[in-house]
């Protein structure tokens, strides 16, 4: 391979610029030539690619974001749009693509392979921790720390108010930033999308908290389950209790990357690289068990079952 492209799509995750980082240097190291593509799909589809050289990926490995844009490119998943897509592959004459994002990125890029046999290799980057096969994307260990200063921040006041307290987190289609802040939070319940929940038993746990002289309480939602401020509104009628809402939204995912978050990125871009420069494609690359591994994109994409009874009751039982 003389030349690859690397690109972000789908929602935004911190340690998006290190993932860039790492794929350009190391993509340099092998005298390998970098485009980057901007605003994801919709920059393959129309054309909008600069060439990345070492320098031009220096001073962001800290940053939040990506510096290549992103975004949810609808047409893509049209026939006429990966057709035009691929037009751009040949005319920049790119021999293969390292795609960073999240589970609707890497069944973009399965299709892609599939109709015009373009190699990809995914580098699994999103907030949510839904990729099938592999421990942790890059970006969920920022997202929820944020989450959790956060609700440490609101503990002070719980406590110091009395009041119950309903917060709502990321998470359209899983659990995971909820059940690990309400985990490492110290938090009363949990209500995800993978768990029914009954909230006259919630109500009589705060009644009943309440005559042992328990008067605050944090819950915590994933928006794709409920959403707190209904949680909230039918609490208050129910137990006659204060309660507030508090919707977290798109704050868990900026910042500044951790750590964990970088250094995921880091080696996952480096892998990435490597494994596309030995000829492999349709998969993405991951951590599962301390090992460097490869997931082939079509189980990448299917859903990740979570512990969730093991993770709901410890948090039952710790609280
Ligand atoms: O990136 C994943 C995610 O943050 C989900 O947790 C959330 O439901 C969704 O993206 C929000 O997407 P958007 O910013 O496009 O509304």
């Amino acid at each position: 391979m003389k030349r690859i492209a690397v690109l972000t799509t789908g929602g935004d995750a911190p340690g998006m610029n290190a993932a860039i980082r790492s794929v350009v240097r190391t993509a340099t190291y092998h005298n390998v030539e970098v485009l980057g593509v901007f605003h994801g799909w919709w920059g393959l589809i129309n054309g909008e690619l600069k060439l990345l050289d070492r320098r031009a990926v220096s001073g962001i490995i800290n940053q939040g974001g990506t510096m290549l844009k992103t975004a949810r490119c609808q047409e893509f998943h049209t026939e006429e749009g990966k057709q035009r897509a691929f037009e751009t592959v040949k005319k920049h004459a790119i021999d293969g693509m390292v795609v960073i994002g999240g589970n609707g990125s890497f069944a973009g890029a399965h299709e892609f392979f599939k109709r015009y046999h373009v190699p990809c290799i995914g580098v699994p980057a999103s907030i949510d921790n839904d990729i099938n096969g592999i421990d942790m994307t890059f970006g969920v260990d920022t997202a929820v720390n944020t989450a959790l200063r956060a609700i440490d921040n609101i503990r002070d006041t719980s406590t110091s108010m009395e009041r119950i307290f309903v917060i709502e987190v990321m998470g359209r289609n899983t659990g995971y930033i909820a059940l690990t802040v309400a985990l490492a939070g110290g938090c009363e319940e949990v209500i995800i999308p993978e768990r029914t929940y009954d909230l006259e038993a919630i109500c009589q746990d705060i009644a009943q908290g309440n005559a042992r002289g328990k008067a605050s309480w944090i819950i915590v939602v994933a928006e794709g389950a409920a959403s707190a401020a209904e949680i909230a509104r039918k609490i208050t009628e129910k137990t006659s209790r204060e309660t507030r809402h508090v919707v977290f939204g798109h704050i868990q995912r900026g910042g500044r990357p951790t750590a964990c978050s970088r250094e995921l990125a880091l080696r996952l871009g480096w892998e990435a690289v490597n494994r596309l420069l030995a000829g492999e494609h349709d998969k993405a690359v991951g951590i599962c068990g301390n090992k460097l591994v490869t997931v082939n994109f079509e189980l990448a994409i299917q859903h990740k079952a979570l512990d969730v009874e093991g993770m709901y009751n410890l948090i039952r039982i710790l609280t």
